[in-house]
């Protein structure tokens, strides 16, 4: 699987303040004391039971944090209004950020009206985005321009938090082509013709095109620019055992600049990515960075069934027949410490956080 969380998980559990250096996964679950498991396989509370938190490895199906529910919108990126810089600090409230930065930086430029850049500079490790609802099936469209840089891939997926999948994703040496690809809780599913190439694009450096995500539950397609370059049903994703290994549960949208062509990567990922990256590429020496832009994302909500009036959230139920878990809506907060008095107090000290933190940078730039 080539994605920007195979690079992510040092550097968040350096920072994790209410981490427990003990990893987790479906047969070794969390404790009751750190009782979330992070999308990268660790213990702990607070923000580790928000976006990511798997909880068929938690301490109970229930230790996550319920995952908000999908709302129809188109973003766009006229300023960062809109983007919590840092997802450490987030607090589940899906109505106050519709983004936030899991790492690296960003910022916006007005050259047509404002998008979203996102940088990758040979220290940060790349950018990565999610968004703070999740959907549960659904058509997603991302206006975007790419990378051109070899080793440096731009992705656009939907990513589950049991890792249900699917991606475009474009290393940066091939800017005629985009490649689809999707997975089943972090398995290729067998049988598939798992990775697609569409080719023929104009260059995707120079040019937005519209990439879409269209997840429902009978099939998935892929399109670009309106126009449809794969289809997967998934009747045929159905097992010899009868197991549908097929995306079924709630995904988080994140978009993504990150550096495949570095050492320490496996050949394979560096080859597929276009090779070492040139950090003396004159596009990188002149800018200081490299990015990718994003125009607009548009998000239109596919749930199986309607949501009631005081629907909020998805929260995974008990019933694992066919190894896919349940899904159900629930009117449950999605907030750290909803039901708590103390939430305001909370809520000071992590707005405290931010401004020393952002302090901090002031201070070290002058
Ligand atoms: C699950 O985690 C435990 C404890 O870290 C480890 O011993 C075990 O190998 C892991 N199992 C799988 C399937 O990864
Ligand atoms: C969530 O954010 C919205 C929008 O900023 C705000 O109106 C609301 O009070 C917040 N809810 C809580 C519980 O903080
Ligand atoms: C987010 O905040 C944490 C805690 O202050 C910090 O360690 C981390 O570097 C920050 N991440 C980014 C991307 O700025
Ligand atoms: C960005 O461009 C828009 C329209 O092109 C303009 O209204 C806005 O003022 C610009 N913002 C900045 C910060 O320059
Ligand atoms: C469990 O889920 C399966 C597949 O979605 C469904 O056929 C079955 O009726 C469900 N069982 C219960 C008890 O809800
Ligand atoms: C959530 O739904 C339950 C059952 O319908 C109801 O009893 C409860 O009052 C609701 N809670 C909220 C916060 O709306």
């Amino acid at each position: 699987m080539h994605s920007l969380t195979v690079v992510l998980p040092v550097a968040l559990t350096l920072f994790a303040r209410s981490a427990l250096a003990t990893s987790c996964n479906a047969t070794t679950p969390c404790p009751s004391a750190f009782p979330c498991c992070s999308e990268f396989g660790f213990c702990g509370k607070d923000d580790f039971c928000l976006g990511g938190c798997n909880p068929l490895a938690s301490n109970t199906l229930d230790s996550c944090k319920p995952n908000p529910v999908c709302k129809d919108a188109t973003h766009t990126f006229t300023d960062n209004s809109r983007i919590l810089s840092n997802a450490t600090f987030f607090n589940g409230n899906a109505s106050e950020y519709d983004w936030v930065v899991d790492k690296g930086s960003i910022f916006n430029t007005n050259s047509s009206g404002g998008e979203l850049a996102m940088l990758l500079t040979e220290t940060n490790g790349g950018t990565r985005l999610s968004s703070t609802r999740y959907l549960h099936y659904g058509t997603v469209t991302a206006k975007m321009k790419t990378g051109r840089w070899g080793g440096v891939v731009t992705a656009f997926i939907t990513m589950s938090d049991i890792k249900d999948e699917i991606d475009w994703e474009f290393p940066g040496d091939a800017t005629t082509e985009a490649q689809s690809n999707y997975f089943w809780q972090g398995y290729i599913p067998t049988g598939s013709n798992n990775g697609q190439t569409a080719k023929g694009l104009s260059d995707t450096f120079s040019n937005y095109h519209d990439y879409t995500i269209d997840w429902q539950p009978k099939a998935l397609t892929f399109s670009i620019d309106g126009k449809v370059v794969r289809t997967i049903n998934q009747a045929d994703t159905v097992d010899p055992q009868g197991v549908s290994r097929y995306p079924s549960t709630p995904a988080r949208i994140q978009v993504s600049l990150w550096p495949a062509g570095i050492d320490g990567a496996s050949p394979g990922t560096v080859t597929w990515a276009g090779g070492m990256i040139n950090w003396k590429d004159p596009d990188y020496v002149s800018a200081g960075h490299f990015y990718a832009l994003v125009k607009s994302i548009t998000v239109k909500c596919a749930d199986p069934t309607a949501p009631a009036a005081d629907t909020t959230s998805y929260v995974y139920g008990t019933n694992k027949t066919a190894e896919t878990p349940s899904v159900a809506f629930s009117n449950q907060t999605t907030l750290l410490n909803g039901a708590d008095p103390t939430l305001a107090s909370g809520l000071q000290f992590r707005g405290a956080m931010v401004v020393a933190a952002a302090l901090m940078v002031v201070s070290y730039v002058l």
